[in-house]
């Protein structure tokens, strides 16, 4: 039988030949031994995002992060002249964790101007520098300078932070978001400040969940409560009209429609608060009034394929951080924290403008709860989709054109163990 042919160079997937047009293998994400080595090729070298400013809003305020995947936990500081820091989690003393509240597995924040250690009391100051010793004169040829926490690289691009925990980073962290996710530069992330966080624990390796959101042709049959005809005219939406790619990220955009849609009817949504309130999956229908929101004066680098209408653009920032951002004035993250071969936690952060009235709260509680919900049916298919690849019954699957990002992340996935076992291999001849 005749095959049916997309002929690569009128492809998306034909614009980066380097990533083939073949079957690809998901071994990566059901094999345990190609998880430890992810551990060390990608997410002790990559440039990992552990949160905004917004989480460190006074001189002295700290969050901790537990990072399974690196087996390490953190704690991000504000010192007291403003400055962003990051520091292993650990007591120079005896190994103990340092900050820690209910549990020491327990993620914690706060404000203070030391931590002290619950073990013996060492107090550390929020620059890292060990303070105080409990009988220091009992301690032999003692230096207290000599035993800072132990720091991790630390920067802040666009009031996100990252942290980078090999010894010396390979690329600077603008060197490593490189020209296509700096596009964003210049988005007015600090006026879009009121966030509601969500977490799940979900049954799948982390590049599986990565890949349910980044194609959306799957939203007509997955997500087909929203799928109704006064939505049909959207249909560019799920044929995504623009994709992209540049070193280990990708970029796909939808187009959307101008005006605010009032055209839709209650069934449009998934819950009838939506049609009263304006407010769902898209945001709240109107966008704030608020100039730098306006579509005409975001950076040129956010709608890169030039749509019109646009609707949202989805930097996929490797290894496992996702922002995106909706014409409707407000932005989402996502983040995928390995904690296994085949588990991992997801975290869902929706930004909005701070709330001028209970209006619109509720448009962004609503808009918030709704997308969740979407997303939440994404992870109901995800531990079916882990044990069908578990079976191993097939070892090669078929990536249309729409799926180009998917094959992408794999193969950069690929690539970063490969390039580490390579240099791992040469340090040891
Ligand atoms: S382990 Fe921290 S003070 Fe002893
Ligand atoms: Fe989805």
């Amino acid at each position: 039988m005749a095959r049916l042919a997309k002929p690569p160079e009128a492809s998306w997937t034909g614009r980066y030949p380097e990533l083939g047009t073949g079957l690809v293998s998901y071994e990566d994400s059901v094999s345990p031994e190609f998880y430890e080595l992810e551990r060390e090729a990608i997410f002790r070298r990559a440039w990992l995002n552990v949160g905004r400013v917004e989480q460190l809003p006074h001189k002295g305020s700290f969050f901790t992060r537990e990072l399974a995947v690196a087996k390490t936990s953190l704690i991000v500081t504000r010192d007291l002249d403003g400055q962003v820091h990051a520091f292993h989690n650990v007591c120079r003393h005896r190994g103990n964790k340092l900050v820690w509240d209910r549990t020491p597995r327990d993620e914690t924040s706060g404000v203070c101007r030391q931590f002290m250690c619950k073990y013996h009391g060492w107090r550390y100051g929020l620059d890292g520098q060990l303070k105080y010793v409990l009988q220091e004169e009992e301690f032999f040829d003692f230096d207290k300078a000599e035993f800072p926490l132990v720091s991790v690289h630390c920067e802040v691009w666009e009031g996100f932070i990252f942290i980078n925990l090999s010894a010396e980073p390979g690329q600077s962290l603008l060197d490593f978001l490189g020209p296509m996710v700096r596009g964003l530069e210049g988005y007015p992330f600090h006026l879009v400040t009121e966030r509601y966080a969500f977490k799940a624990d979900i049954l799948s390796n982390w590049k599986i969940y990565l890949d349910a959101f980044q194609e959306y042709y799957h939203a007509s049959i997955l997500h087909s409560q929203q799928q109704v005809p006064s939505l049909r005219g959207f249909e560019s939406g799920f044929k995504a009209p623009h994709y992209q790619v540049d070193g280990p990220h990708r970029l796909v955009s939808t187009g959307g429609w101008k005006g605010v849609p009032r055209h839709m009817t209650p069934l449009d949504q998934m819950y009838p608060i939506e049609h009263n309130v304006e407010a769902g999956l898209m945001g709240p229908w109107q966008r704030p009034d608020i100039p730098e929101l306006d579509p005409a004066n975001l950076p040129a680098g956010i709608n890169p394929g030039g749509l019109d209408p646009w609707s949202i653009s989805n930097f996929q920032i490797f290894p496992n951080f996702v922002i995106l951002v909706y014409e409707r004035g407000w932005y989402l993250t996502y983040q995928y924290w390995p904690t296994s071969h085949n588990t991992h936690a997801w975290e869902m952060s929706y930004y909005f403008p701070p709330s001028r009235n209970a209006s619109e709260r509720i448009r962004h509680e609503v808009t918030a709860v709704v997308s969740k919900e979407a997303g939440l049916q994404d992870a109901g298919t995800l531990d079916g989709t882990q044990m069908g690849l578990e079976s191993r019954v097939i070892d090669r699957y078929p990536l249309s054109d729409q799926e180009i990002t998917v094959r992408h992340l794999h193969k950069v996935t690929e690539d970063w163990v490969q390039s580490y076992l390579r240099n791992e291999k040469a340090v040891r001849a």
